[in-house]
């Protein structure tokens, strides 16, 4: 499929859910996957809230990158924080950096800094897409376009499972699309600061993300259910 063909498919897909669900939003962290949804949505002036949650651990490249959205684009991208009082009980029964010390105290701070928000994020909304590709990790092989998501209970979007990083790339520079800076010092999946790192020549992309965990660990729970979701 030539990616005129995928961009339109993929326009499909998101004008369809507007259509069949009230209230669509795009989770965005920002990463180069998420600026071509972010550029297609406001190109296309489509009916989809945009929302990030800062977890207060991102790089400063990335902050830049919501300034930048901002200026570039007429869409409001809401940002949604942590609750104070369970990351201060997280910090105080682990510390600042706990999340190295076990798999369970590393969920537990995406717990807190990420999926409480993100269930935040959801409340009241119909569906809700992602930029997820399939080939991005072990964990995402078995990912449908649409799915209903069991854990937040509403459909759920892919609308770019089958892009492959090139695609993702060639798009972003034809429409000169503006992106996080770390992508260009080999950071092709960028989360938090701390638990995100360069990739070597020849490693997986997502070898950067939690790099001291094994592979099948590497989500941080905001996509957990999506391994159980039926196709819709
Ligand atoms: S994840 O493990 O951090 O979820 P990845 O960075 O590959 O993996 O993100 C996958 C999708 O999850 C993104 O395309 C986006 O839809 C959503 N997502 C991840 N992090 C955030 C964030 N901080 N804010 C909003 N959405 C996010
Ligand atoms: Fe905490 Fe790291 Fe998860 Fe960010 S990615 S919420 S810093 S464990």
């Amino acid at each position: 499929m030539s990616l005129d063909d995928k961009i339109a498919a993929t326009l499909l897909i998101l004008q369809q859910a507007t259509q069949d669900f009230r209230n669509v939003c795009f989770a965005n962290s920002l990463g180069a996957e998420d600026m071509v949804l972010t550029d297609l949505i406001a190109q296309h002036q489509l009916d989809i809230s945009l929302f990030s949650l800062d977890t207060g651990r991102l790089p400063a490249e990335t902050y830049d990158l919501i300034q930048t959205l901002r200026s570039r684009y007429s869409l409001t991208l809401q940002v949604y924080f942590p609750d104070h009082v369970l990351v201060e009980d997280y910090v105080a029964q682990n510390g600042v950096n706990g999340f190295y010390d076990s798999v369970e105290q590393r969920k537990g701070c995406c717990a807190v800094r990420k999926v409480e928000p993100l269930k935040r994020a959801l409340a009241g909304k119909g569906a809700w897409i992602t930029g997820m590709r399939r080939d991005q990790a072990v964990t995402r092989g078995s990912l449908a376009v649409s799915a209903w998501d069991v854990e937040h209970d509403l459909q759920k979007f892919n609308p770019l499972l089958d892009w492959t990083n090139a695609d993702v790339w060639q798009y972003l520079k034809q429409n000169d699309v503006p992106y996080n800076k770390l992508h260009d010092q080999f950071y092709p999946s960028i989360g938090c600061a701390p638990c995100t790192r360069a990739i070597s020549v020849g490693e997986d992309i997502r070898a950067g993300r939690w790099w001291w965990e094994n592979p099948e660990n590497r989500e941080c729970g905001l996509h957990v259910a999506s391994r159980i979701l039926v196709q819709a």
